[in-house]
């Protein structure tokens, strides 16, 4: 290492590393359970990509009609498509009523019905009475729950004594020789300082990773950096191929159209202007499952039945809802679509197209958020220290498909999760292990190294292939040949990062520099979904393999666990799917055929 840092050690009880709506509801509940918190987060909590949500927060309240957690538990087993574990599942439907009443407690402004209960309304995948019709189980704040959601935690949070640390950049986790995580090094961008916050669990919240598509619903910010701590760190990244595309982002913009839109009586249409949807999914016809619709909307664009001038999208109908409910339920799509469209959603349909939204995949944990190192004896044996809540954890409660509003959901479940555990875990105050010699020096010699990188590819010019690679060859559909390419070109990648030119080695304010260690970050991420996507000859969910179009629970009902090497040598190995239930109240979900 050529630079010698000054390093500023902090001590706590936890550390958690993201201030989105997991991050927050983790970081305030371990303050509340008398634990010394810090939070760190590279923008500022408000300003995380939680915001961004707008349909709802999925919980069976059972406020518009009847409605049961366990219908939700079906619901959501089928739409991971088996791949879900079923423990971790239970836990968070049965949790979801619990955690939507403390939100709502917490001051959350929802939506309200005429008699003042939280406004329920339908969303794909969420059926009453295993799978018979739609129900309305997505609790709305109009069509910006995210927004109001996020707010809320965040005033939470300030009534706490949890310490944030804003606009600092984790570059990588301590670990100790025995595999213990024994805290996270940090860049503070605003003045250029090292910090060492050393801490007995690191809690991880760090969002997915979007970015590293071309298109996608996904914040700049979603750049995988815990994904990509966890995969330097020598520890396996579970189920990357299952990257789900939105059927509504805006055609052009990416940006996204709440299914919510559907779920207010929404629905699409092909050239013809036929309601192609109920030939593909005749009982929830435009409410399917995610994975359903965007595959349903691909195959009318290649045959020939999209929309516009080149018949490459669709068309999404709101104009017959008539402008008081488009004001009253869906105000931030009908903006967005004049803003990013030039249409008046009230008049005219908005052109739509299957954009990136979610990965189901991520750090694989247990339903307690505990960060899971898998043995070949064991293969739900645990990383000390090491906790991940969010999108970049997988529990796994999405499986190959994640349900809209079950991420909203997601967050504040495991959030709470991780404070509930490290509760039990950390007395507050127990010693630290000490702080070593040289525990800093992975995460500083990358920094090093990229600040003073003086290659002859601009970081912009890298992200950009690697954006058009996963775009082109990981996309809705698959076939042997695409993904074989894909794993050729993203290879072909790699290799390019070797020659990076940073064009400025400052510590303060760098965007360059906080780019291309992001730009590391997404690489991990899209090198693991090309290559675990290449390995599983199946479809299943959001993987549509067209040259093995079914799905093979005999084969292939396991998660991939995928880790990488600095040369970007990806080794693949498998985990069995949870084929248990969490308590004896409810049976587990044999598979079957997934129609909707
Ligand atoms: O369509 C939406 O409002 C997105 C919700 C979600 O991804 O959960």
């Amino acid at each position: 290492m050529s630079t010698a840092y000054e390093i500023i050690d902090h001590k706590y009880d936890v550390v958690v590393v993201g201030a989105g709506g997991a991050g927050l509801r983790a970081t305030f509940g371990m303050a509340n359970a008398g634990l010394k918190t810090a939070c760190i987060t590279k923008v500022f909590p408000t300003r995380s990509h939680t915001v961004a949500a707008q349909g709802g927060i999925s919980a069976a309240l059972g406020n518009m009609a009847e409605d049961h957690w366990e219908w939700h538990m079906y619901d959501t087993v089928k739409g991971a498509d088996w791949l879900g574990d079923q423990d971790a599942i239970e836990y968070m439907c049965r949790e979801a009523v619990p955690a939507v009443v403390e939100l709502e407690h917490y001051g959350m402004p929802f939506s309200r019905t005429a008699e003042g209960k939280i406004y329920q309304r339908p969303f794909g995948g969420h059926m009453r009475n295993f799978g018979e019709a739609p129900v309305q189980r997505a609790c709305a704040a109009a069509d910006r729950t995210g927004h109001a959601m996020l707010h809320t935690l965040y005033q939470q949070s300030l009534k706490h004594e949890a310490e944030f640390y804003v606009e600092y950049i984790a570059l990588d986790l301590i670990m100790g020789d025995d595999g213990t995580c024994e805290g996270v090094v940090a860049w503070n961008l605003d003045d250029g300082t090292i910090h060492v916050f050393r801490g007995h669990i690191v809690a991880l919240a760090t969002g997915g990773y979007g970015r590293s598509y071309f298109s996608c619903t996904s914040a700049h910010t979603c750049t995988g950096d815990g994904h990509g701590m966890i995969a330097r760190a020598g520890l396996p990244l579970q189920d990357q191929e299952f990257v789900q595309f939105h059927p509504t982002g805006i055609f052009g913009s990416g940006c996204l159209i709440t299914e919510g839109a559907r779920g207010e009586g929404g629905y699409l249409t092909n050239s013809a202007g036929e309601r192609f949807m109920e030939r593909y999914a005749p009982t929830a016809k435009d409410l399917a499952s995610r994975d359903v619709v965007s595959r349903s909307m691909t195959v009318e664009i290649r045959e020939g039945r999209g929309v516009g001038e080149n018949g490459d999208h669709i068309n999404l109908h709101l104009e017959h809802l008539g402008a008081d409910v488009l004001g009253e339920r869906l105000p931030g799509i009908t903006e967005s679509a004049k803003i990013f469209s030039g249409v008046d959603a009230t008049k005219e349909p908005i052109p739509v197209l299957p954009t990136v939204h979610y990965n189901m995949g991520g750090i694989p944990t247990n339903h307690m958020t505990e960060v899971l190192r898998p043995t070949a004896d064991n293969p739900d044996a645990i990383a000390p220290g090491l906790m991940a809540i969010g999108e970049c954890a997988s529990a796994s409660v999405h499986g190959a498909n994640r349900l809209g509003t079950n991420s909203l959901l997601d967050l504040v479940v495991f959030g709470r999760a991780a404070a509930i555990r490290a509760r039990e875990l950390v007395k507050p105050g127990e010693p630290l292990r000490p702080f070593r010699n040289g525990c800093t020096d992975q995460a500083l010699e990358r920094l090093d190294r990229l600040r003073h990188a003086k290659g002859g590819r601009k970081t912009s010019e890298i992200r950009l292939d690697m954006q058009r690679t996963m775009q082109n060859n990981a996309a809705v559909f698959r076939t042997s040949e695409v993904l074989s390419e894909g794993v050729e070109k993203i290879n072909g990648v790699w290799q390019q990062l070797a020659d990076i030119n940073v064009s400025d080695s400052s510590l303060i304010w760098n965007s360059d520099l906080v780019e291309s260690l992001e730009l590391e970050n997404l690489m991990i991420n899209a090198s693991t979904t090309m290559h675990s996507a290449e390995a599983r000859h199946e479809s299943r969910g959001a993987h549509a393999h067209e040259d093995h179009p079914d799905r093979d629970d005999e084969e292939w009902m396991k998660h991939s666990l995928a880790t990488i090497d600095d040369k970007g040598k990806v080794a693949l190995d498998y985990r069995p799917v949870h084929a248990y239930t969490l308590t004896d109240d409810v049976d587990y979900i044999e598979p079957r055929a997934r129609v909707y």
